[in-house]
């Protein structure tokens, strides 16, 4: 954990001022993969993981669980574990989704961008200060919907960072090393870990979300039928970033 010192009264304490409203706050959180070594205090730990824990789930069975790695010896073989996986993971993707070639060739576009991103991110990644493992206690044989009772958890919890200046980015780069992580920290067979989350104090500046058009996204009453009021608001930024759509999709 973070400063001792942090953990005098927390039962006590109310939880910490937003420092940014709900709805911008969700139009506006972005995956932060550059962080400062700047320590998360418990407070506000205990924030984003108060939010996360308030997330739905089906029939509130909160199958949920978040295992929190910060700087004991565990955390730090968890974080280096994560590291290698990080590198291979990323490797694979770069060379199959093509991010070295047509814009990736390009030094200012958003595929590049995000290659620079990636790259620094795991080359940094066992510094990151928190990993989070955010993990599904299955009741059931696993089953297409488990994850809608997990991942509204994990998106509370990214936004709950952002309303406190934090930053961070839900990752699936954990499968190589699934099975070393789960030894190394006691997780029973049957949780599956369902991704890792790493959280700290954004580094620079970051751009604008950037997604398609509302009115690519939204239809209203039947499949490909435009919505009127689908209409992005004045300033959104946008991008048809990712690998070639299937046509027609
Ligand atoms: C299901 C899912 C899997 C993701 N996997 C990774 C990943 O393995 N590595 C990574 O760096 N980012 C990962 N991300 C973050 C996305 O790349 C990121 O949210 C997306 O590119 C949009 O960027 P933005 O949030 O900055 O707008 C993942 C996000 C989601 C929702």
């Amino acid at each position: 954990m973070s400063d001792p010192g942090d953990l005098s009264d927390l039962e006590n304490d109310p939880l910490p001022e937003d420092q940014i409203g709900l709805l911008a706050g969700l139009c506006t959180t972005r995956a932060i993969r550059r962080y400062t070594d700047e320590r998360v205090p418990a407070a506000a730990l205990r924030a984003m993981l108060f939010a996360a824990t308030r997330a739905p789930s089906g029939s509130n069975r909160q199958p949920f669980r978040f295992v929190v790695l910060t700087d004991g010896p565990k955390a730090r073989e968890a974080k280096q574990l994560m590291a290698s996986s990080a590198q291979a993971v990323w490797s694979d993707k770069r060379a199959r989704d093509g991010y070295d070639s047509g814009s990736g060739a390009d030094s200012n576009s958003p595929k590049t961008r995000m290659a620079r991103s990636m790259e620094h991110f795991v080359a940094h990644f066992a510094d990151a200060p928190v990993l989070i493992l955010p993990s599904l206690v299955r009741y059931r044989p696993p089953h297409p919907g488990e994850g809608a009772s997990i991942y509204p958890a994990c998106q509370n919890l990214l936004l709950a960072a952002r309303a406190l200046g934090y930053g961070g980015v839900f990752t699936g780069m954990h499968h190589m090393v699934e099975d070393e992580l789960k030894r190394l920290l006691r997780i029973p067979d049957e949780v599956f870990i369902a991704g890792t989350i790493t959280v700290g104090r954004p580094a620079g500046g970051h751009g604008p979300v950037r997604r398609r058009p509302l009115s690519e996204l939204v239809f209203a009453e039947e499949w490909d039928a435009p919505a009127v009021w689908a209409v992005d608001p004045p300033g959104t930024a946008f991008t048809s970033a990712g690998p070639p759509r299937k046509t027609g999709l």
